[in-house]
């Protein structure tokens, strides 16, 4: 697989194209952002670990009957994916309250939420990705409503294959964000799932092991992704 220009470059990845058209690669930085880049900074290796966490991750949803744009890993900073048209909306799922819900809510942080809460935000760097409603995604045309319906099904589905894995490792899943996108009219799981995406307490201390260690200052960073490489993957990076 050769790789050819690139296409797109994020806050966290590049995308480039390769030798054939309906395959991409997916290049993960080490370059760390958090409030709409208002912060920025680097976590070593961060890249390294968001890929073959990714990586795990997707071969899990696989074999659970979820289709994603995963093809292989090809190095350690690199993911051959297929190429899609990224569906405008970002998913979030909540098991536990945190975040931007206990702001915007009043809510107090860590309690359970169930059954789980799926949020829509409009992915638009310009207006800060807002929070949608369904009527939104409807009135902007961000998604047919048949795609709609099918990105509400596979958010829960997902959930209720990842929930399961990361208690298995002592982990609590606590929060994540997804992306979809279309593949020859075909809903696929894109993007990454990875402690950038998502938010892990360790299920004994309830310390985060992901980026809110980066976007709070928290300290201890690299060792935090490290430690989910080795809970996910069973391996250093
Ligand atoms: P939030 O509580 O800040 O809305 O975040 C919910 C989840 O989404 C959390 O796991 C982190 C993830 N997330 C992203 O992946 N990208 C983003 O830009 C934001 C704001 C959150
Ligand atoms: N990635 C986001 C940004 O910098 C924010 C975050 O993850 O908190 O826009």
């Amino acid at each position: 697989m050769t790789q050819g220009t690139m296409l797109y470059e994020g806050k966290a990845k590049k995308i480039f194209a390769t030798d054939q058209p309906d395959r991409v690669i997916q290049y993960f930085k080490d370059d760390a952002t958090a409030f709409n880049a208002q912060k920025r900074g680097t976590i070593v290796e961060k890249g390294i670990v968001n890929n073959k966490v990714s990586e795990r991750l997707f071969r899990v949803l696989e074999s659970a009957g979820v289709s994603t744009h995963f093809i292989e890993r090809l190095s350690n900073r690199e993911m051959l994916t297929k190429r899609v048209a990224i569906v405008p909306i970002e998913v979030v799922v909540r098991n536990m309250t945190a975040g931007s819900l206990v702001k915007r809510l009043g809510l107090k942080e860590g309690e359970p939420i169930e059954p789980p809460v799926v949020e829509f935000y409009y992915k638009n760097d310009a207006l800060g990705d807002p929070l949608i409603s369904e009527e939104h995604v409807r009135l902007m045309k961000l998604a047919d409503p048949k795609i709609v319906d099918e990105i509400k099904q596979q958010a829960r589905q997902i959930n209720a294959v990842l929930q399961p894995f990361f208690k298995e490792r002592k982990m609590i899943l606590v929060d994540f964000k997804l992306e979809f996108g279309l593949h020859n009219g075909k809903l696929l799981l894109a993007d990454e799932i990875s402690p950038d995406t998502c938010r892990f307490w360790d299920a004994g201390t309830r310390e985060s092991m992901d980026k809110d260690r980066f976007r709070k200052d928290l300290g201890k960073i690299e060792e935090a992704y490290q430690e989910v490489l080795r809970r996910v993957c069973g391996e250093e990076g």
